[in-house]
C-alpha cells in the first residue's frame, strides 16, 4: 500500500493528540506499524513560531515513513505550515479534517471543515501548489447524521490532489461513541481511485480482516487499540503477511515493553514532564493485570523512573502471588 511513492504497508498508527509522541510512534514501529503520524499541529500556531509546536513536528531518523497532520482552515497557513512540515521531514503532510474538539472545530478546523467541501478542496489544492510531498485527508463520515458527506469531500480532495482518503466512520457529532460505521468508508473507497484508509474500532485480527475486506480498503489505521497495547501491530503484521496468528506477550513481556517506552520518552522529555506524561500510558499497559484497579490508581502518582521500577516490582509479586 502506497501514499504517492511512499510505501505504507497494511496497518498504520493513527494520530492521537497528547499520545503518538516520538517515543510511543517509534515502539509502534518496532512492532510493526508501517506507518505513523504526529498529532495534530496546528497550522496557525506555526506561522507564529510557536516553539510547542515544532515540538511536535520533529522526527527521529529512524522512524520514516511518518506523516505530520496539520490543523487550520486558511488555504495560505496550512500550505506554508505544510512548508516547514516538510523541511522537518515529513514524508507525507496528512490534513486533519476530523477533530471534533470544540476549542479546534469552533474555529472552523477539523471536522468544520466537512460543511465546506469546497474549502476541503481549495486547502489540499494550495498544499499540493507548494510541497511536492504527498498529502492525505483525515475526515470523518460526515459532521452529523443529517451531513453524511464523506464520500463528496474525499472526491474533491481527490479532484484537487489528495494522494489518499483516511476515513474514520463516524460523524462529528458521534465523537468517538457509538459504532464505527463500514458502509460509509466502501462508500468512499468507490467513490475514488487513490487509495484509501479505513480507521474506527480496529482492535484484532477480527475487526481489521473485516474493515479490509467488507470496505475494500487499502490500509487500516488503529488509534485507541493501541494504547497499552503496542504489540498490536506485529499480531496484524504477522496475520497479514504470514497468516500466523501469534500469542499476545506474557506479563513479564508487557511490562518490560512498557519500561522501554516509559525510558524513551524519558530520555526525549527528561524524567519530571517524561513521567507526568506517561502516568495515562502506564495505567493503560496496566489493563488486564491482576490487580489492575489498585494499581492503575497507584500509576496516577510515579513521578520518577525509580517509582515505575518499584510499581513494576509490586505488579509483578501481585501476579506470582494470585495466580
Ligand atoms: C485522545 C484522542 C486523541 C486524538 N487525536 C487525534 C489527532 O490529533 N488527529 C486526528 O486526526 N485524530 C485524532 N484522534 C482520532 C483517532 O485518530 C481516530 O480517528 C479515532 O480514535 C477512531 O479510531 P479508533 O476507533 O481506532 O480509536 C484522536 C482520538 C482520541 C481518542
Amino acid at each position: 500500500m502506497k501514499i504517492g511513492n511512499t510505501e505504507i504497508g497494511k496497518v498504520a498508527l493513527a494520530p492521537l493528540a497528547g499520545i503518538t509522541d516520538m517515543a510511543f510512534r517509534r515502539i509502534c514501529r518496532s512492532f510493526g506499524a508501517g506507518y505513523a503520524e504526529t498529532e495534530m499541529v496546528s497550522a496557525k500556531a506555526l506561522s507564529f513560531n510557536d516553539k510547542k509546536s515544532f515540538e511536535l513536528m520533529e522526527l527521529s531518523e529512524d522512524e520514516h515513513p511518518c506523516g505530520i497532520q496539520l490543523f487550520g482552515s486558511e488555504p495560505n497557513v496550512i500550505s506554508n505550515a505544510a512548508v516547514l512540515a516538510k523541511n522537518e521531514g515529513a514524508d507525507v503532510i496528512d490534513v486533519n479534517m476530523g477533530c471534533p474538539a470544540p476549542k479546534i472545530a469552533g474555529n472552523g478546523s477539523g471536522s468544520a471543515l466537512m460543511k465546506n467541501p469546497k474549502l476541503c478542496g481549495e486547502i489540499v489544492a494550495a498544499i499540493k501548489s507548494k510541497v511536492d510531498l504527498p498529502v492525505t485527508v483525515k475526515i470523518r463520515k460526515g459532521f452529523d447524521s443529517e451531513n453524511v458527506n464523506a464520500a463528496e469531500v474525499a472526491k474533491i480532495c481527490e479532484q484537487n490532489g489528495a494522494d489518499a482518503i483516511i476515513v474514520h466512520g463516524r460523524t462529528r457529532q458521534q465523537y468517538y461513541s457509538g459504532k464505527c460505521d463500514l458502509d460509509i468508508i466502501k462508500t468512499v473507497k468507490s467513490a475514488v481511485s487513490v487509495p484509501v484508509i479505513g480507521n474506527g474500532d480496529v482492535k484484532d485480527i477480527k475487526s481489521a480482516q473485516k474493515m479490509l475486506e467488507y470496505t475494500g480498503c487499502d490500509a487500516v489505521m488503529v488509534a485507541r487499540a493501541a494504547l497499552g497495547n503496542p504489540w498490536i501491530f506485529r499480531t496484524l503484521k504477522e496475520y497479514f503477511d504470514k497468516g500466523i496468528i501469534i500469542n499476545p506477550p506474557s506479563h513479564e513481556d508487557k511490562l518490560k515493553i512498557m519500561r522501554e517506552h516509559i525510558e524513551l520518552v524519558c530520555s526525549y522529555k527528561g524524567e519530571r514532564l517524561g513521567m507526568l506524561q506517561s502516568r495515562k500510558q502506564i495505567a493503560w499497559y496496566l489493563k488486564g493485570f491482576n490487580g489492575a484497579a489498585k494499581f492503575r490508581n497507584e500509576a496516577g502518582t510515579v513521578s520518577t523512573l525509580d517509582d515505575m521500577y518499584s510499581l513494576i516490582d509490586r505488579v509483578l509479586c501481585y501476579q506470582a502471588e494470585n495466580k
